[in-house]
């Protein structure tokens, strides 16, 4: 919405002249709350809709600062931010992607999404700030990541179930047969019933292997203590389990980040660890996490055969894909970066400010 005349802000609007409804009308009605402020943060004008959102009448609100409207641990950093705008006033959605708290007269707190357009016009500079209470939707989109968690918990279980079955049960059925064998070669040829528990001997070393590699991807996906020791258990865990060569570097000082990130990271790095495990037949693998220019970034990258990331993928294989998502619904960017022959590279990046 533009505010063509000057004027017409002053009497309600009226932009259009031709059209029944003046614009003040359709903002009064307007699905959403809507605020104008000054430069001061001073509310002049607010339509039904933020009365019936936050409790107060109009008249309690014109005059009071904004941040009558913003929870009280909150209001000093709102001015701030509100600083900041007017210092580089453009069009913008704040808090894009995340809620921010608003308060209600009754000192209540609910989630809102608010929108912010810069008036500028004859009198002054003005704020037209949208606000659209987002706590059903929050709701629904927590129950909908709970649900879709439970889904991948129950179909792992499923994998887990049946790579027991097929996998190390085949496997240890076939060490019994081998010594089976050995067995009735005793009687005959000693060197064959050797040659027949030695075959046993390796195949159970292999049978170690995988179950080792099911215990890692069984770890516990919580973690307790820090994201950087957290990461450093991951990678002596990994080195232990595969005996691959696993060099970490986690710096100590990486700044404290969101529990839900945080275990976004560790998923991640786990899942890129247990992909090296499964299908990279790596030599050299290194995990790395340090703070880059206001950015946590953590590396996984190992020396395998790599492949290619932009193939499409079966239902099956569903990895890489929660890679993206848990990283895309946790602020995380993530890059794959895979050469076949040469080996592979994720990287994950957390903005801090
Ligand atoms: N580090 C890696 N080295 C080589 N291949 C990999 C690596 N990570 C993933 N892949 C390939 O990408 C495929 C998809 O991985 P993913 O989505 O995690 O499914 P899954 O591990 O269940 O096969 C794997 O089957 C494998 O072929
Ligand atoms: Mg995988």
């Amino acid at each position: 919405m533009t505010f063509a005349a000057d004027e017409n802000l002053k009497q309600g609007a009226e932009v259009i002249t031709d059209w029944p409804l003046p614009p003040g009308v359709l903002l009064e009605f307007a699905p959403s709350g809507w605020v104008l402020l000054n430069r001061e943060g001073t509310i002049l004008l607010v339509n039904s809709e933020v009365e019936r959102l936050f409790g107060y009448t109009r008249d309690e609100l014109r005059g009071a600062t904004v941040e009558l409207l913003v929870p009280e641990r909150l209001r000093e950093v709102h001015v701030k931010h509100r600083d900041a705008f007017y210092a580089n006033p453009t069009r913008r959605p704040m808090g894009l992607g995340m809620s921010l708290q608003a308060r209600r007269k009754d000192g209540s707190e609910f989630l809102v999404e608010i929108s912010l357009s810069p008036v500028e016009v004859k009198e002054g500079f003005f704020l037209l700030a949208a606000i659209r209470d987002v706590t059903e939707r929050k709701r629904l989109e927590d129950e909908r990541n709970r649900l879709a968690v439970e889904l991948e918990t129950e179909q792992e279980r499923d994998r887990i179930g049946m790579d027991l079955h097929d996998g190390i049960m085949q496997e240890l059925y076939a060490v019994g047969l081998t010594l089976e064998l050995a067995l009735e070669d005793i009687a005959t040829s000693e060197e064959d019933a050797a040659s027949g528990v030695e075959r046993a001997i390796d195949q159970v070393h292999d049978v170690i292997r995988n179950i080792r590699s099911y215990i890692f991807d069984l770890r516990p996906r919580q973690f307790s203590g820090t994201l950087s020791s957290a990461l450093l258990d991951l990678a002596r865990e990994f080195q232990q389990n595969t005996q691959i060569d696993t060099e970490s570097f986690v710096s100590d000082d990486l700044p404290e980040v969101a529990m839900d990130a945080a275990i976004a990271i560790y998923h991640i790095t786990h899942e890129a660890l247990s992909n090296i495990q499964k299908h990279a037949h790596a030599g050299q693998v290194s995990l790395g996490a340090v703070l880059i220019d206001d950015k946590l970034v953590v590396e996984v990258t190992d020396n395998g055969r790599g492949f290619d990331p932009s193939a499409s993928r079966s239902q099956a294989h569903r990895g890489l894909r929660n890679i993206s998502n848990r990283a895309r619904s946790n602020g995380l960017f993530v890059d794959v970066h895979s050469t076949p022959g040469k080996g592979t590279r994720i990287r994950l990046e957390l903005p801090l400010t």
